[in-house]
């Protein structure tokens, strides 16, 4: 397949894992559909495959029409290990002399010094750039380490650091609804808002990544990072100009006004048979389910309670943020429904009515549509995030030093000698009660 000579390479470790299949080659192919990538596709793996094992999986964790891009998409598979310099020496092999290198890692953190510094001697060394998956350490002060190690090897300028909430379309127009509306954006306020509810619940569990995720549960999982910059996005005040660089100050201040969690606003849970896990040690006191009453110290937000509840294995998959004002309330869903929906009053009587968001919409019972706002669907997540790098835009990737931020906000939670309160598969998760030692009960003893 012929390139043109100053091409951009994708090559991505640990694309056969578990997220290969939820979010990679989906990406790869939205890219190539949207005539996105004009050079090859490399896949690195420890296990033997072939190029043709790796179309198998694209098409596996998309459909059959995926074969179709054959013609146009260069996909290889490159045996190696990430700690030895031959697999560099062999994709250094594949790719032309003035080929940009975007090299993705989805490896444990404790690999990402080392990657750092083969790519930082490869052969293509000056030509390359370095996306990281999270986790991005284990607390502020690893977190800290490794970016100090990566950014020595690779200057910072040229690493992305990945937190697909921030390139997810509807994390984005959470903000950009808001400063649109000033009708809405009046009401954004201690004065207006009493309490603010923001959901990810996800009714499965974590089966083929049990070592993992174990080794990190839900509040490194998902809130120090998707759910503190999804709360960032959408409190955070209007940025002064359009630019990326405006857009990321004004939420970095944002999280800078979050306070640290307090222990006696947390209630963990672990759903029942979470021991069973193959790969999860048998006493593990990890938690699946996160609920925290977080506060925001500035003019705007001081004193409104935002509450956060996060779990696996919960009753329902859903993303949702809701915004309560009195008797008004707005819900912005992301996932899977994703609806604006305003919840008003007429002739006493609760009446919603819902706008369909960006990527299309399902308006609960009794929803009034007012109007439609699909404008034929941005990129997914993933490869909003790949085109970034691609064209070394650093719009929808997290910071390092709001990554760290966000570790000083949950680093006072982390690794209490506290007992997750056990919840049954299915359920809401443990009742939730906030208190000196806050304590989840089983909702239905
Ligand atoms: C990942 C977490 O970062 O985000 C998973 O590791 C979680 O545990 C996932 O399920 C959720 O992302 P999305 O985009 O599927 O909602």
């Amino acid at each position: 397949m012929t390139h043109p000579s100053n091409a951009n390479v994708l090559v991505l470790f640990g694309i056969t894992g578990d997220l290969g299949k939820k979010k990679l080659f989906p990406a790869i192919v939205e890219l190539a559909r949207a005539g996105l990538l004009d050079g090859p596709v490399i896949g690195v793996g420890r296990s033997d495959h072939s190029d043709d094992d790796l179309w198998d999986m694209l098409v596996g964790a998309t459909d059959e029409s995926a074969r179709g891009l054959k013609s146009t998409l260069d996909l290889a598979y490159c045996k190696g290990d990430s700690t030895e310099t031959d697999v560099y020496d062999r994709i250094a092999a594949r790719v032309e002399e003035q080929d940009r290198v975007v090299v993705y890692t989805a490896l444990p953190p404790s690999l990402f010094a080392g990657v750092a510094e083969q790519v930082g001697s490869s052969a293509f060394a000056d030509r390359a750039r370095l996306v990281l998956e999270k986790p991005f350490g284990n607390d502020r002060a690893s977190a800290c380490e490794l970016f100090s190690a990566v950014t020595k090897a690779i200057d910072s300028e040229r690493v992305f650091a990945v937190d697909h909430f921030l390139a997810k379309a509807e994390v984005e127009h959470l903000a950009r609804f808001r400063y649109a509306n000033p009708i809405i954006d009046a009401a954004f306020d201690r004065n207006h808002v009493d309490r603010i509810e923001v959901t990810m619940a996800e009714a499965f569990g974590v089966d083929g990544r049990g070592s993992f995720y174990d080794s990190v549960g839900a509040l490194r999982d998902v809130v120090q990072n998707h759910l503190l910059q999804l709360i960032a996005v959408l409190l955070m005040d209007e940025p002064a100009d359009d630019s990326a660089a405006a857009f990321d100050e004004t939420r970095a201040d944002l999280l800078r006004a979050m306070e640290p969690l307090d222990p006696a606003s947390v209630v963990l849970g672990q759903f029942d048979g979470y021991l069973d896990i193959e790969g999860v040690a048998e006493d593990s006191t990890v938690e699946t389910f996160v609920a925290a009453k977080l506060h925001v110290d500035n003019a705007r937000w001081k004193g409104v309670d935002i509450h956060l509840r996060t779990g696996k294995e919960l009753e329902s998959s859903v993303t949702e943020v809701k915004v309560c004002l009195g008797a008004n309330s707005i819900r912005f869903g992301i996932k899977p429904d994703t609806a604006i929906v305003l919840e008003l009053q007429v002739d006493d009587e609760p009446t919603e009515v819902a706008v369909c968001g960006p990527r299309g919409h399902t308006v609960g019972e009794g929803g009034v549509l007012a109007s439609g706002l699909d404008k034929g669907g941005p990129l997914g997540d993933y490869a909003t995030m790949f085109a970034g790098a691609l064209s070394d835009d650093h719009r929808h990737f997290a910071r390092i030093a709001d990554i760290e931020r966000a570790w000083e906000i949950v680093d006072p939670v982390l690794d209490r000698d506290h007992a997750p309160t056990i919840y049954p598969r299915g359920s809401a998760g443990p009742l939730v009660r906030f208190g000196p030692d806050s304590t989840g009960e089983d909702r239905q003893s």
